[in-house]
């Protein structure tokens, strides 16, 4: 377990370069089994869960390196093994997403069932009845799912649940239809860019995808996909989160190296709480003149807000001067780190799936503890506003999906500590 000592109170001001995105790389790196050559990924993050991926993929027989210059190198190097083990998966949920490729690819895949997790009820049952709806023979044998398929055929396959498009279900049927024979229409794909980058990226590598972006996706199946060569998106979660604790200390901040137009609802909204916000072709300012303005923000499938970002919105607008709602529509669950923002001592209170938020004037440093890599995220941008010193406990959580925010955030002036 780690620790962050947080001393806040100073402004965040310069310049940082946003990484690429931890949400993109994942399904794409699995995707990586699909090819008959290597693969070479540009920005992927070093990011923990990257490295429980490549152990992922290590284990079935894919040997993942990374090269001097930052590149990730994905080759096939024993196209037997099948089976993804439950002590990794269940430390990574997105491990789930090598069941299409290697269904695809290997005919079989034994993959652990995702168990619990902290922001709420992640079931994978619209996974399973895309990949049924393509032909494959699904069981549950002792905690994992088993599939078999010697053919997937093409089909039309409603992805929709009851909480919107999923991502990484679209991931997974995606990227076993672009081997499947004939053609598959998927409705009610996801069209965050994530899913976008990865139909990119297995369109470099011989697939025929069209819609990609919409809620329907076409896919004509090939006979092979080979390896290409890919620059994995800028990161728009962690983009959203240095804007926002920039904006939450009163400081002033670019965040380049980004696709601001992934950014649009998150740029609208923080002008509407009174922040001053400028963008050109890769590149986003954010200056902060006083407290934020109370907004009403609802996380939804892109182009919604990220419910990734709802906890950072909840932390910001505790200093809001006023009442401001947060509603999350896609994990309506997601609410564990309100009880810690309000041991900083925000007034924050739940109600179902949304945060009543009643500004206050000010913040107080405390003890706190992170439940979830988002809820870290929060925490820390609620730190740094707040007055004297803070105690993030899990703050490994952090590691998972941004490289050394610390450090960066360090970089423009914050005074974060890391234990060990
Ligand atoms: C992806 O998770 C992201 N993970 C999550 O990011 C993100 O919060 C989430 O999408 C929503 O945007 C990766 O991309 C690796 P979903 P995923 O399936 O794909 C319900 C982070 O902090 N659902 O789109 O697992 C589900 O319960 C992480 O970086 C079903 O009912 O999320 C939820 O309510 C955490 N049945 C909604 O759909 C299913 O079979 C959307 O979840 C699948 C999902």
């Amino acid at each position: 377990m780690s620790e962050l000592k947080i001393t806040g109170g100073t402004p965040l001001r310069g310049e940082i370069d946003a990484d690429g995105s931890k949400n993109a790389s994942l399904p794409i790196m699995a995707a990586a089994i699909l090819a008959d050559s290597p693969v070479c990924l540009q920005r992927v993050p070093l990011v923990d869960d990257v490295h429980t991926l490549s152990r992922v993929l290590g284990e079935l027989g894919i040997n993942v390196s990374r090269c001097d210059d930052g590149d990730l190198t994905l080759e096939t190097v024993d196209d037997q093994p099948v089976r993804a083990r439950y002590e990794l998966v269940s430390r990574m949920r997105a491990s789930f997403c090598v069941l299409g490729p290697l269904l695809a690819r290997r005919k079989k895949a034994v993959v652990a069932l995702p168990g619990g997790c902290n922001i709420g009820d992640r079931p994978v049952d619209v996974h399973l009845r895309g990949l049924s709806a393509l032909g494959a023979r699904l069981k549950l044998q002792n905690g994992y799912i088993v599939a078999q398929a010697d053919h997937l055929r093409g089909a039309k396959i409603d992805l929709g649940g009851t909480r919107g498009p999923t991502v990484t279900g679209t991931a997974n049927v995606l990227s076993a239809a672009v081997l499947a024979e004939g053609t598959t229409t998927i409705l009610a794909a996801a069209t965050e860019p994530e899913i976008v980058d990865l139909g990119d990226f297995l369109t470099k590598c011989g697939a025929k995808i069209e819609g990609l972006g919409t809620p329907t996706i076409r896919v004509t199946g090939v006979q092979r996909l080979r390896g290409a060569t890919h620059r994995v998106i800028p990161d728009r979660i962690e983009a959203a989160t240095l804007l926002m604790a920039a904006a939450i200390t009163g400081g002033s901040l670019t965040v380049r190296a980004i696709r601001p137009e992934h950014l649009d609802i998150v740029l609208i909204k923080l002008a509407e709480a009174g922040f001053v916000i400028e963008k050109g072709a890769d590149w986003v300012s954010i200056r902060a003149d006083g407290a934020p303005l109370p907004v009403e923000i609802i996380a939804e499938p892109y182009p919604g807000m990220a419910t990734d970002i709802q906890p950072q919105w909840t932390a910001l607008l505790s200093l809001a001067g006023g009442r401001s709602t947060v509603e999350d529509r896609v994990f309506p669950n997601r609410f564990m780190h309100l009880a810690e923002l309000n041991r900083l001592g925000a007034n924050i209170q739940r109600r179902n799936g949304s945060a009543v938020i009643e500004g206050v004037g000010c913040l107080t440093g405390a003890i706190v503890e992170a439940s979830d890599l988002r809820a870290a995220a929060a925490l820390v941008i609620a730190a740094l506003a707040a007055s004297g010193e803070t105690i993030l406990r899990q703050s490994e959580h952090l590691d998972r999906g941004y490289q050394r925010l610390d450090k960066k955030l360090n970089s423009l002036g914050a005074r974060i500590e890391r234990y060990p």
